[in-house]
This record gives structure tokens, C-alpha cells and sequence, in this order.
């Protein structure tokens, strides 16, 4: 029982799920190439965002016959417009086990009324993929990030399928591999794994995502924002930086130089190995203690970015005031901010692992946790 406090601290307190911590080299100088105060159709501001989607598809690996574009807001813009334009066409099959996932159910049943089987999965479990119908439109979340539970792979998803399935990939892209050739529609925002900042996201279409953009129309209205295409056409423009309206091209800039860190530490292999090394710092000291669990059931589900914590002592499982306050002692000491789990999840502790953060601050997190967890347990102790 660890009752003094650890001699080290991590230098980098910030392991929040989101915006996440910025890659260990930024620096505001390091965005003085923003060309601000520019038109972002100028060549100079064109010029960024092309970039910004080729680096993407090549850091990524997003086969060339892909389209990447930069959407409004943020991974819940792109994804939104995602559903708002190609669902309805057929049935769909609305798949959570957290909260954001349980969001689109919401938009697809609620909002958009459609004809939709709803599978969800309680915190902490995952939804049998391999059960749902693919010639039907799937939607769902390859990394549930209030669950800290993840689609392992893409061997439930056949290469053959009538539907389109669309992915919110958010807190996967960069971390985890995604199986292109198994995903229709992919989003993200630059605000997770790479550190980058929110408002701008990131819409991936496959070829046949296109073809039904442009053979299918929604009974329901479209916002400009949300349009893609243009008398029966997709808007090509939109997939080369001809953005629907204005991005901030410090953003911009600040998520260019971040997939320079990006490729420095060994492109996509080097970013997964980063989580992979992160999370099980996590996963370790967890299985070491015998009161902390990983909310993931499956070891296979388990995320290594968004990793999610339960307490497991009878005396203080389920106790949303005891697992705040260890976090607010986490906080108070300057070693962890932002690590309580999400509001609708089960109490516990999120820790992100994902590439921007050194594994060296979350070795030195561990003994801190272990701190303020038995001090929490003495302070209620002596309340009682
Ligand atoms: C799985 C998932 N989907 C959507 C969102 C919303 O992202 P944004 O706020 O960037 O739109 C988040 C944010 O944490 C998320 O984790």
C-alpha cells in the first residue's frame, strides 16, 4: 500500500482522450509558416490544405482511389455528414457500446427516423460484428472512446457486401490499424492521436461511398455544409482542399507539422507502436494491483489509446465520488489532469496512451495512481 508520495513526476501531466496531449516537439514558432491573414484559396492556403490530404493518405495509408477531404466540425461534422448523406438508401444496422456510438444511434433512429436494427453493447463489451448484416449500411465506432473498448480487427466485415460501412474512427486513425479495403467511410479529427487541434475533420469515402453519392439522393433537406454533391456529381474540389467553407490555416498548419512528427518517429508503425507501448504501461501496473481493472472484458477489445479503469474493491467499485476524488488528488498534485472517465461511462480512470504522449510520463503516472487511490481509501476510511 503505497502511502508517501513517489519521488517523480511525469513532465507532461496532459493525458487527456481528447484534445490530446501535442506531440512532444511542438511549439507555437514551429507554426510560423501559417500563411495568416491569407486567403485559404489563395495557391499559398490551397497549397497547405492539398497537402494536409496527401500527407494524410500517405502517413495513413489510404489507397489512392480514396477520397480524403477536410470538413466543418470537427470528427462529429464529418461523421454526421456521413450519415446525413448516404444513409437511407437502404436498412442500416446502428451498432454502440458507449456513448458516441450511442449518439449516431440516436441521429439515425431520432433524427433521420430511420429503418434501423439497433445492436448495443453494455460499457465494456463489444458487439458481435460478425452478426450483423452487411448488405445492409453499418455504422459504428472502431474505438469507443468512453469505453476504452475496440473492433480488434476487420475479419467480421466481408470484402464483399451490398451495404456501405461507415466508420468513426476518431480515436483509431494513427494508432490502430484500419483495414481499408473493410471500411466505406472513415472520419477522424486531428485533435486525437496526432495532438492537432479540433473544428476541421477529416472525411475518408471509398469509391463505392462515391458511387452511392452520386446515385442516391436523401428524402430530407442538406445544409450547405453538409453537401458533397452537385447536380448528381461529387464536388471533387472538396477532396482537394477546395474546403465547403473557411478553415483556420493555423490548424492547418499545426496539423501539417504534427504528421511531420508524425512520420519523424517511424510513420504509421512507429505512431502503433507508440500506443501499443503506452497502453501497456497501463495494462501492467493494472494487472500487477488488485484493485484496478481494465473496463474492457475481451483483452482483444482492449484500446490503446482511450484506455478506460474501473475500481475493483467491493468497498468502492461503482463509487463515482471515490473515483473523483482520486482524480481530483491526481489533479491537485500536477501529475494527471483530465484522466476521470466520461460522464455517462462507469467511474473509474481514462488515461490516454495514444502516440503523443511519452511512455516515460506514464511510467511515472503509475506509482502516483497507486498514491492517490490509497490515499482516498484512508481518507474515507477515517471519514467512516
Ligand atoms: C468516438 C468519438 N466520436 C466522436 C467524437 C467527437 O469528436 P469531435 O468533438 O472532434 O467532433 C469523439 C470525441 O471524443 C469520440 O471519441
Amino acid at each position: 500500500m503505497a502511502t508517501s508520495q513517489p519521488a517523480t513526476r511525469p513532465a507532461n501531466p496532459r493525458f487527456s482522450s481528447g484534445p490530446c496531449a501535442k506531440p512532444p516537439t511542438f511549439s507555437l514558432e514551429a507554426l510560423a509558416g501559417a500563411p495568416l491573414g491569407r486567403s485559404h484559396r489563395a495557391a499559398v492556403g490551397k497549397a497547405k490544405l492539398a497537402q494536409a490530404i496527401d500527407e494524410t493518405r500517405a502517413l495513413l495509408g489510404v489507397p489512392e482511389d480514396y477520397r480524403i477531404g477536410i470538413v466543418p466540425a470537427s470528427d462529429t461534422g464529418a461523421f454526421e455528414m456521413a450519415m446525413w448523406t448516404l444513409l437511407g438508401e437502404r436498412p442500416v444496422e446502428m451498432v454502440a457500446w458507449e456513448s458516441f456510438g450511442a449518439g449516431w444511434v440516436t441521429d439515425a433512429v431520432k433524427q433521420l427516423k430511420l429503418n434501423a436494427n439497433v445492436h448495443e453493447a453494455e460499457y465494456g463489451r463489444i458487439v458481435d460484428m460478425g452478426a450483423l448484416d452487411y448488405d445492409r449500411d453499418v455504422c459504428f465506432t472502431w474505438n469507443g472512446t468512453t469505453s476504452g473498448v475496440r473492433v480488434p480487427d476487420g475479419d467480421a466485415i466481408p470484402a464483399e457486401r451490398g451495404g456501405l460501412t461507415i466508420c468513426d474512427a476518431t480515436s483509431a486513425a494513427f494508432a490502430q490499424d484500419l483495414p481499408w479495403d473493410k471500411l466505406d467511410v472513415a472520419t477522424f479529427s486531428w485533435q486525437k492521436v496526432m495532438g492537432g487541434e479540433a473544428a476541421h475533420g477529416m472525411l475518408i469515402l471509398s469509391p463505392r461511398a462515391v458511387e452511392r453519392l452520386e446515385n442516391y439522393t436523401p428524402s430530407w433537406p442538406l445544409p450547405k455544409v453538409f453537401r458533397l454533391t452537385k447536380g448528381g456529381k461529387l464536388i471533387e474540389g472538396i477532396f482537394r482542399g477546395e474546403t465547403i467553407n473557411t478553415p483556420s490555416m493555423l490548424v492547418v498548419e499545426d496539423y501539417l507539422q504534427a504528421l511531420a512528427w508524425g512520420r519523424s518517429v517511424g510513420g504509421l508503425r512507429g505512431l502503433m507502436d507508440r500506443a501499443d507501448r503506452n497502453a501497456k504501461v497501463v495494462w501492467d501496473f493494472c494487472d500487477a494491483q488488485g484493485w484496478i481493472a481494465n473496463l474492457a472484458e475481451d483483452p482483444a477489445t482492449k484500446s490503446n489509446t482511450s484506455v478506460c479503469l474501473k475500481f475493483t474493491d467491493p468497498a468502492v467499485a461503482g463509487d463515482a465520488a471515490f473515483a473523483k476524488a482520486v482524480t481530483k488528488r491526481l489533479e491537485a498534485e500536477g501529475v494527471a489532469l483530465d484522466v476521470g472517465s466520461y460522464r455517462d461511462a462507469p467511474p473509474g480512470l481514462r488515461i490516454w496512451c495514444g502516440a503523443t504522449v511519452e511512455t516515460s510520463d506514464l511510467e511515472a503516472l503509475m506509482p502516483w495512481i497507486d498514491w492517490a487511490y490509497h490515499a482516498e481509501l484512508n481518507a474515507k476510511r477515517e471519514a467512516a
